[in-house]
């Protein structure tokens, strides 16, 4: 990364560093997760996403997985659909995957985080988005920081493309230079139930949406202010990607984020 990359990432919000991930690392990736798929036997994992009276048991999954290896579905799908129906697997992949936790922590990630600023970077949530063929679903504008908040701000993704990604698939759609404005709303912990609680009503500024059309291993660097969503997938081609959400540990990470993992502590890249 070179410092006329690092001006442009202060100004737009995002960087797009091209088939940044080697093809075996994607492959492998594409691999593990396969064979996490294959090893998942939905049983329960199925019965509180199909049923609507168990948002407690949902509720509680979620929380579960910032510390797990955690299947979600998509929104609209039938307990009958098969795999393909998976929105996404989380949340500490990293942590608790041999295959995840030597990519993630691999040297030009490191690398990538200390030419960003981070001081004392840790991996705090990874995903692995499936976006299927005609099934996957779309995700609305929101900032990162909404959902995994510090003081200040230091959530940064890392979303690493591992198909082609582009507008009939879905790709990221950013609000460039957005991540200048105020964080909007926040996702935490109240209790046991989690709410989303508005900072700040200004509008998303009135700018052109950027399709961040990118081939495979390409990642994207995302400031946790910056506007950004994905349309769904109207292909017959999957966008699977993978996703790793960093925070500096100088900054203070609010107790009611919903992420909690008292009995896993954080890590960086070592
Ligand atoms: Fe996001």
């Amino acid at each position: 990364m070179t410092s006329l990359d690092l001006a442009a990432y202060d100004r737009d919000g995002f960087l797009v560093l091209e088939r940044f991930l080697p093809a075996g690392d994607c492959d492998a990736l594409q691999r593990r997760a396969a064979e996490l798929v294959a090893g998942f036997r939905p049983g329960s994992a199925r019965t509180i996403f199909a049923a609507r009276d168990q948002a407690h048991a949902r509720d509680r999954y979620f929380q579960e997985s910032g510390a797990a290896i955690h299947f979600f579905f998509e929104e609209a799908a039938s307990s009958e659909q098969n795999e393909l129906a998976l929105n996404k697997i989380g949340h500490a992949l990293h942590d608790l995957d041999p295959v995840f936790d030597r990519i993630s922590r691999q040297l030009r990630l490191a690398r990538l985080a200390q030419a960003l600023g981070f001081v004392q970077p840790l991996l705090l949530q990874s995903m692995y988005l499936f976006k299927q063929p005609r099934i996957g679903a779309e995700v609305g504008w929101h900032q990162d920081a909404t959902y995994l908040y510090t003081r200040p701000p230091t959530v940064t993704a890392f979303w690493i493309a591992l198909d082609d990604a582009d507008r009939d698939n879905g790709c990221l759609l950013a609000l460039s230079g957005a991540h200048h404005g105020p964080l909007r709303r926040r996702f935490h912990r109240a209790g046991d139930a989690m709410v989303t609680s508005e900072l700040d009503a200004t509008p998303w500024p009135a700018v052109e949406p950027l399709a961040l059309e990118v081939p495979r291993g390409s990642l994207v660097v995302l400031h946790g202010l910056l506007p950004h969503a994905s349309a769904a997938n109207h292909s017959n081609r999957s966008r699977h990607a993978y996703a790793l959400h960093l925070i500096d540990g100088q900054a203070v990470y609010d107790p009611d984020n919903w992420l909690q993992r008292p009995h896993l502590p954080l890590r960086g890249f070592d």
